[in-house]
């Protein structure tokens, strides 16, 4: 007899409500609006960056049932890279090319200040860069937070973020691409 498996649909809809639920003071933050005019990569924004990794870290939580701490795993994520600056910026008085190294701390420091942190949300921003920070994630919610902006920042990176780039590549990966080309060409 075939064991039936429930599938769980997860709903962007609750996802994105539970941002703005957990989130709500960090969302109106001006900082964290500041954000939005500094580039993480691509031309992909550190506030947006920030919103995606906090959708896919709390994604991740629920397709694979890791039992997070939802609210310190958003919240962590929204403020994992709450650096404040930006890092492209070689004219920066502070500049400094070792960013990957340092912006961790610097985002502890700046979420600190402007937030109350809960010691996860203090570990998912110390150690979201781990293996570079040497120290690994001390609880589940940071290693999520962690994998969820490798994935993220790979996408962004390689310019893959975007919808309608993914489709496009998936095409012609899968050869459609070629025939849709094709069509073209004999027309
Ligand atoms: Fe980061
Ligand atoms: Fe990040």
């Amino acid at each position: 007899m075939s064991r039936k498996i429930k599938k769980r649909k997860i709903s962007t809809l609750e996802i994105r409500k539970a941002i703005r639920e957990h989130g709500e003071d960090i969302l109106k933050h001006p900082n964290f609006l500041k954000s939005a005019h500094n580039i993480q990569h691509g031309d992909v924004s550190v506030m947006k960056h920030s919103l995606k990794v906090a959708y896919a870290a709390a994604w991740l939580n629920k397709k694979l049932h890791i039992k997070c701490e939802e609210r310190d795993l958003i919240r962590g994520a929204l403020l994992h890279d709450y650096f404040l600056y930006d890092w492209h910026d070689t004219s920066r008085e502070d500049f400094n090319p070792l960013h990957g190294f340092y912006h961790p701390g610097v985002a502890y420091r700046n979420a600190s200040k402007d937030f109350n942190l809960s010691p996860r949300e203090a570990d998912i921003i110390k150690k979201h860069m781990w293996p570079m920070t040497i120290k690994p994630p001390r609880c589940r919610e940071a290693w999520v937070v962690t994998a969820a902006d490798k994935y993220i920042s790979t996408l962004e990176s390689l310019r893959l973020h975007n919808r309608s780039r993914m489709i496009k590549l998936r095409r012609r990966i899968s050869g459609q691409d070629s025939v849709h080309h094709g069509q073209e060409l004999n027309r």
